[in-house]
């Protein structure tokens, strides 16, 4: 077997099996892209030849200049981040048709290896939150060359035609230009790991492009490889146009098709300059709520749960469809999470609100075995989405809700991002009704409870009703990976957890801690333990508090 492949296989097998990170840095592992692997419907990203757990926050949207990086890099830095989210906008990069200057990405990508980080471009392109707002001068005032979408009445909407032929061809010719570019000053180093493309599609207002073109395909039958991938939620024919199939839905499925099929074409020939991962992001539609038809609630033809297969379907060089979480219900979390996370979609969240709240989600997502996860607002330029965002705008106080989180996740990153992969990690976030979670572990159910002491039980008569400080609001979360039938590592904040038998034992028999280790990974993945937890630190379970630490428990029973 050719030496590369067997070293490569080895360092794989060392890093998923036994989670070492330096032996997947060996120099042949080293040379390979960033690229997703799946097994068994679970997927992890690996750079340098291992897993690769992305702690990220993106930049607000007018951060992408150089000018301004000085103010991104400490916020990162200071959340413990390993990657930055920033966009790539058309309009800087091709301002005058046909002449591209890439002086911006130069920058960015020097910059992101003097500070270690790593990088997920946004093409802001064609569609930046639907509008066409960061395409240059000279597509977004075009009609004529650059269609709108039109509806029944011929009305022009704001946002561009995914049917403007030359729409498509123009932002395709930016897009691999980008990537050329990337593919050249980057192609062996490996700072950029994952590229968005467009940023959350869709329409707003109008279900989907009324124009002559438009019109022709939805009267055309759904490709075969749509009708493979995306059941109608209510059963009519099995083919035929798109109303005939989808009903209802039609419209709605049929712009998603148009929008995917558009960012196929755009991927594809990007990946054929420089082959990233690629994703794209979604503005939710509500997810708990029972399925309807669109009716002006979201942004239709935008990559929402409902039509995740037809994006499969269309888009096969997108590996992932992601979920922006902006809600903070914790029952739309919670429903958004599993209607994203599929054997065909690898759960990955590439924007959530900087709020504090969201703070306990890191541990929820990443437990969920999530490729990463990425807060937005993340730069000290001063900017508040505040009441979509935290409040705070500046200093280390706005990213302080993920900093801890993001420093013990990242002393583990390769070993976490390989547990996940083989499936061993879990995670939850306190829910809004502040009520205890479970979770199975094989024969071990744990059970997570908040607003507890860490001393005593709130059944106890005389238990003080006070709460713990900084449990006012939901911020409980844990995230535990089993590393062995009997074994865990546990990691969380304002937090009880407590771990039984799945099953009831005999009476003669027990089971308790045998053992409760406080410490750390080194960077080679060996376990480093600084003390064992026993008496006030077990008897009343687990107690997490707002301070993070990783727990090396192992299960006994007698
Ligand atoms: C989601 C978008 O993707 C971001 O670019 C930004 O506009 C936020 N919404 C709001 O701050």
């Amino acid at each position: 077997m050719d030496k590369t492949i067997r070293d490569h296989r080895r360092c794989r097998r060392l890093a998923v099996s036994l989670g070492c990170a330096m032996a997947a840095g060996a120099a042949s592992a080293v040379n390979m892209a960033p690229h997703l692997e799946t097994h068994d419907g679970r997927t992890a990203l690996f750079v340098d030849g291992a897993p690769f757990l992305v702690l990220g926050g993106q930049a607000n949207n007018s951060s992408n200049y150089p000018a301004v990086l000085p103010r991104v890099w400490p916020a990162l830095d200071d959340m413990h981040a390993n990657t930055l989210e920033i966009p790539v906008a058309w309009e800087q990069i091709e301002p005058t048709e046909g002449h591209f200057d890439f002086g911006y990405v130069d920058t960015l990508v020097t910059q992101a290896r003097e500070h270690g980080k790593r990088l997920v471009l946004l093409w802001f392109g064609t569609w930046k939150n639907t509008s066409p707002s960061y395409a240059p001068e000279w597509v977004k005032l075009d009609n004529r060359r650059f269609p709108r979408m039109v509806d029944r009445d011929g009305k022009p909407s704001y946002c561009l035609s995914p049917f403007g032929e030359q729409t498509l061809a123009a932002d395709r010719k930016a897009f691999v230009a980008l990537m050329t570019h990337l593919a050249q000053i980057d192609g062996d180093r490996h700072t950029v790991i994952m590229m968005q493309v467009e940023n959350e599609v869709g329409t707003y207002g109008l279900v989907r492009d009324f124009g002559a073109k438009a019109q022709a395909a939805f009267d055309r039958p759904v490709p075969a490889e749509v009708l493979a991938r995306q059941t109608a939620p209510v059963k009519r024919a099995s083919h035929g146009s798109w109303r005939e199939v989808y009903g209802d839905y039609a419209d709605e499925y049929f712009h998603a098709w148009a929008i995917a099929s558009y960012i196929e074409q755009v991927a594809s020939a990007g990946r054929k300059a420089l082959d990233l991962p690629m994703y794209v992001n979604n503005a939710l539609r509500d997810a708990v709520e029972p399925l309807a038809p669109w009716h002006a609630n979201f942004a239709s033809g935008g990559p929402t749960y409902d039509v995740i297969g037809i994006y499969k379907a269309a888009a096969p060089h997108i590996d992932i469809v992601g979920p922006d979480l902006y809600n903070p219900a914790s029952a739309q979390i919670d429903a958004t999470l599993d209607r994203f996370q599929r054997p065909d979609n690898p759960l990955w969240v590439p924007e959530m609100s900087q709020a504090p709240g969201y703070g306990r989600i890191v541990y929820d997502v990443l437990g969920r075995g999530s490729l990463g996860i990425a807060p937005f607002g993340i730069d000290y330029t001063g900017y508040s989405n505040f009441p979509l965002g935290a409040r705070e705008s500046a200093g280390p106080q706005l990213v302080q809700p993920f900093a801890a989180a993001y420093a013990v996740f990242g002393s583990m990153n390769s070993l976490w991002a390989g547990w996940a992969l083989e499936g061993r990690t879990h995670g939850v976030a306190e829910g809004d009704d502040r009520k205890e979670r479970t979770i199975a572990l094989g024969r071990w159910t744990a059970t997570v409870s908040f607003q507890e002491w860490q001393f005593g039980d709130k059944s106890w008569p005389d238990h003080t009703t006070e709460v713990p400080p900084g449990t006012e609001m939901p911020s409980g979360g844990v995230a535990v990976a089993q590393i062995g039938p009997d074994e865990f590592v546990i990691t969380g904040q304002h937090a009880r957890v407590r771990i039984a038998p799945a099953q009831a034992m005999s009476p003669e028999h027990g089971a308790m801690f045998a053992r409760v280790e406080e410490g750390r990974f080194d960077p080679a993945g060996h376990w480093v333990m600084e003390r064992n937890w026993n008496g006030d630190q077990t008897d009343y379970g687990l107690n997490l508090t707002g301070t993070p630490v990783i727990l090396k428990v192992r299960m006994g029973r007698w």
